[in-house]
């Protein structure tokens, strides 16, 4: 008998903020750890998560490599995401879907275990999730992002009871913008508790994650990366800190 699987969300009404990267480098993580995993690429324009892993078996051909590799696939426009829980043969889902509102979208957020919001660290992403005072930078009200999520949760606690785990992700976070930074930080804390979501540890903006997409690979693959530099090893340490965060390690057994 198949199990439903866990299906894990990225979801941001916002372009460029990470989504596909993470949803990437998350299927990768999950699928090396021996988890039967299908990428679900919902922006059947861009489809950059699929486009993703197709570099990546190609690189694999190419180089005779033996990489953890997650199934990938674009769900079709129209076509309804609730079908690839229903059919079996996959541990986890991780569905990445485009930047904007769109019916598959909030199809697959209702479908959600984990929805994993990554946001630049930027009032103007933070925009979507919650206003904040121009003056004083505290939280006056969070916003129409936030209330799209309370009402895909409040759907599904009533349909089977599953309280859905929402982590927002700081993403391309600079060390140069200290004060910026902290200001987001403060922001997100004040927010989490009022609108139910974790904030767990975000990832360092990284020439890395821009120049991997080509060959398909990810930081988790540092051996096949020549030699590593300090900054590929802190960034791989960033990672594995943040999927430990997501995922807890009892979790992720059960998810098995
Ligand atoms: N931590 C990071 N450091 C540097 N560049 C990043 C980082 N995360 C994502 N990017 C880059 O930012 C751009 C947008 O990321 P992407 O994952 O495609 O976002 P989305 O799917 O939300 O539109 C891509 O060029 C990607 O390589
Ligand atoms: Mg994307």
């Amino acid at each position: 008998m198949s199990t439903r699987p866990t299906v894990i969300v990225l979801a941001n009404e916002k372009g460029g903020t990470g989504k596909s990267t993470v949803a990437v480098h998350l299927a990768v993580a999950l699928a090396a750890e021996g988890k039967r995993v299908r990428l679900l690429d919902l922006d059947q324009r861009q489809r950059t998560s699929a486009r993703y892993i197709e570099n990546r078996m190609a690189h694999a051909r190419r180089h005779g490599l033996s990489l953890a590799m997650p199934e990938a696939a674009v769900v079709e426009a129209g076509a309804d995401p609730a079908a690839a829980v229903a059919e079996g043969g996959a541990d986890i889902l991780v569905f990445d879907t485009p930047g904007r509102d769109s019916e598959e979208g909030r199809r697959a957020l209702a479908l959600a275990d984990t929805l994993v919001t990554p946001i630049n660290d930027s009032f103007v992403d933070f925009d979507l999730i919650g206003r904040v005072n121009p003056e004083t930078f505290r939280v006056e009200r969070p916003s129409f992002y936030a209330e799209t999520v309370w009402k895909a949760r409040q759907a599904r606690a009533r349909a089977d009871g599953t309280t859905v785990d929402w982590v927002v992700l700081r993403n391309r976070l600079s060390t140069l913008e200290a004060r910026n930074r902290r200001r987001v930080g403060n922001a997100l804390l004040e927010l989490a508790p009022r609108v139910g979501f974790r904030v767990v540890p975000g990832l360092a903006e990284r020439v890395i994650y821009r120049e991997l997409f080509p060959s398909g690979l990810t930081l988790l693959d540092l051996t096949h990366l020549g030699e590593p530099s300090m900054s590929h090893v802190a960034a791989r340490a960033e990672l594995r800190e943040l999927l430990a965060a997501l995922f807890p390690a009892e979790t992720r057994r059960a998810a098995c």
